[in-house]
């Protein structure tokens, strides 16, 4: 599905988040906060958003952007002409990488994706080093029923819309909605980061409540 996706997947975000995701990530990485010469690692980067963003911030930093979709980190290389981002083929349930290798793990709209978000939560803690942070961007569905309603006209009428105009694989566009039914509500995202021995999990929404980004510690 994000094969088929990646071409327009940038265009997709930006129209149907009105460009607000430029500023979600912009939270991400400030959220990591890595310090000098600090090692990130972005879990299924996708076209490499959040790790160009982690790169503008710290220009220092080595930063290591892991996926599965080669055709979403292709298009994430061509942002990158002079390679400062290491592209990395990875599973986020089993991630190939040693216990305490990074200061930061995150992740932008990934969780919906998994199979099981308690181990995809573990991996991250476990190669992150005591002390450091884990970030996660997820939508979610808004807690006030004005905004839930809303929420679900524009992800269930409005967003397969959008995209049947401008994809002929309306299938990746009709499964974000549905994904986001199931996906756990903030408090039980952040019992499951806790559950996994992340501490001092915390969590903004943003976007009329439809946006989660939560963050725990090592
Ligand atoms: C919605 S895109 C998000 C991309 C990027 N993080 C962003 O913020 O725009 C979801 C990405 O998750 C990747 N993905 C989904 N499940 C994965 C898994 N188990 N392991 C690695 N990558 C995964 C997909 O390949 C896709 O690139």
């Amino acid at each position: 599905m994000f094969a088929d996706a990646a071409r327009r997947y940038d265009r997709m975000n930006r129209l149907m988040t009105l460009s607000q995701d430029r500023r979600w990530r912009r939270l991400v990485v400030e959220a990591c906060q890595l310090p000098s010469h600090g090692k990130l690692l972005d879990v299924a980067t996708g076209t490499a958003d959040i790790a160009l963003e982690a790169l503008r911030q710290h220009p220092d930093a080595f930063v290591i952007g892991a996926d599965f979709t080669h055709e979403m980190m292709r298009i994430g290389q061509a942002k990158d002409p002079d390679a400062r981002i290491a592209f990395v083929e990875a599973d986020a349930l089993r991630l190939p990488f040693p216990d305490d290798s990074f200061d930061a793990a995150c992740s932008g709209f990934l969780m919906r994706n998994v199979t099981d978000v308690t181990a995809a939560f573990a991996e991250q803690r476990r190669v992150v080093r005591p002390g450091g942070r884990v970030v996660c961007l997820e939508i979610t569905r808004p807690a006030t029923p004005i905004w839930r309603d809303l929420f679900h006209l524009y992800f269930f009428n409005l967003v397969p819309r959008i995209s049947a105009f401008f994809s002929s694989n309306k299938d990746a566009y009709t499964y974000l909605p549905h994904s986001t039914l199931q996906f756990p509500r903030p408090p039980q995202l952040a019992d499951i980061m806790r559950s996994v021995g992340l501490k001092n999990v915390t969590w903004r929404t943003l976007m009329l409540g439809t946006i989660a980004l939560h963050v725990g510690e090592v």
